[in-house]
């Protein structure tokens, strides 16, 4: 069961009319909000993302905080499985093409959910592999647009090379994956690149650094080179749908022993308590 403006479907019955200006222009923004235990995780971090991202296209919020909660936890009871995640998506609507907005027209909101697939245990002791690449994306990276275009043919890098994610480099210092955040260990501090219109804030990405915190774990803030990137002991990735998740080949050279490290096998296991 989906959610399309007003009304619940099945995913089969909605439709979109082609002059969606999501579709022409990829004029919209979304979120991915993960589901435990058929409770949606950190709710009020992710809309008030929404609402940045909203604020960064000149959208304006077509339902309150409280509209929002009940239209997610209506499709979170229609949706089987206890480990969901929902996506969110609103466009500017439909409209004679033009790029300037369009006066008068209604947002397309739509909410569907998916089963939530954890990473196999597997990868999380062996770890995944990634690439890197030159970030070739706009300056407004902490919209969480759906014109993902250099996402996606990022993240497709990745899969050609047998690899899980593409870490972005943006003149010699780390941004971000194709679809997630990155940690670095280095020199056994745990180091988190700072928030800027260069990444996408992630909410998994907040949980980390508030656990690391609230655990005297030795983290900082702040730039990180690419030399301290390729030179790490660990490094991770982390997203609402991969949670925490380390990276062990980087450009096919090991990351450190070429195992995941104890840094990482400790905050999977706080994030593990934490969520539960
Ligand atoms: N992507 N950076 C980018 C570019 C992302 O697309 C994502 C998540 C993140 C991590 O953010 P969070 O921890 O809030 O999920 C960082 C989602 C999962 C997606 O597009 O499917």
């Amino acid at each position: 069961m989906i959610y399309l403006n007003g009304q619940f479907m099945p995913i089969e019955e909605a439709r979109i009319p082609v002059l969606d200006r999501g579709f022409i222009f990829g004029d919209g923004v979304y979120e991915v909000i993960p589901v435990y235990s058929r409770h949606a995780f950190r709710l009020a971090e992710h809309l008030r993302r929404l609402q940045h991202s909203l604020d960064g296209i000149r959208l304006k919020n077509p339902h309150s905080t409280t509209e929002w909660a009940a239209l997610i936890n209506r499709i979170i009871e229609n949706n089987e499985g206890e480990d969901q995640y929902i996506y969110l998506h609103i466009t500017r609507g439909v409209a004679k093409r033009d790029h300037a907005f369009p006066k008068d027209v209604q947002p397309t909101v739509f909410l569907m959910s998916n089963p939530l697939i954890h990473p196999a245990a597997d990868l999380r002791e062996t770890g995944v592999a990634a690439v890197t690449a030159t970030d070739n994306r706009w300056l407004r990276c902490d919209i969480k647009a759906i014109s993902l275009l250099p996402n996606v043919l990022l993240r497709q890098m990745a899969v050609d090379a047998n690899a899980a994610e593409t870490l972005m480099l943006r003149e010699g210092f780390l941004t971000e994956g194709a679809a997630s955040n990155i940690f670095v260990v280095y020199n056994d501090i745990l180091l988190a690149p700072p928030k800027s219109h260069l990444m996408l804030p992630g909410i998994t990405y907040d949980v980390v650094l508030e656990l690391a915190e609230a655990n005297s774990m030795q983290h900082e803030v702040r730039e990180i080179s690419e030399y301290e990137v390729r030179s790490a002991q660990e490094l991770w990735m982390t997203s609402s749908t991969k949670e925490v998740l380390p990276i062990t080949s980087l450009d096919g050279k090991p990351v450190g022993t070429g195992k995941p490290g104890h840094v990482y096998h400790r905050m999977y296991a706080l994030y593990q308590e934490y969520k539960a």
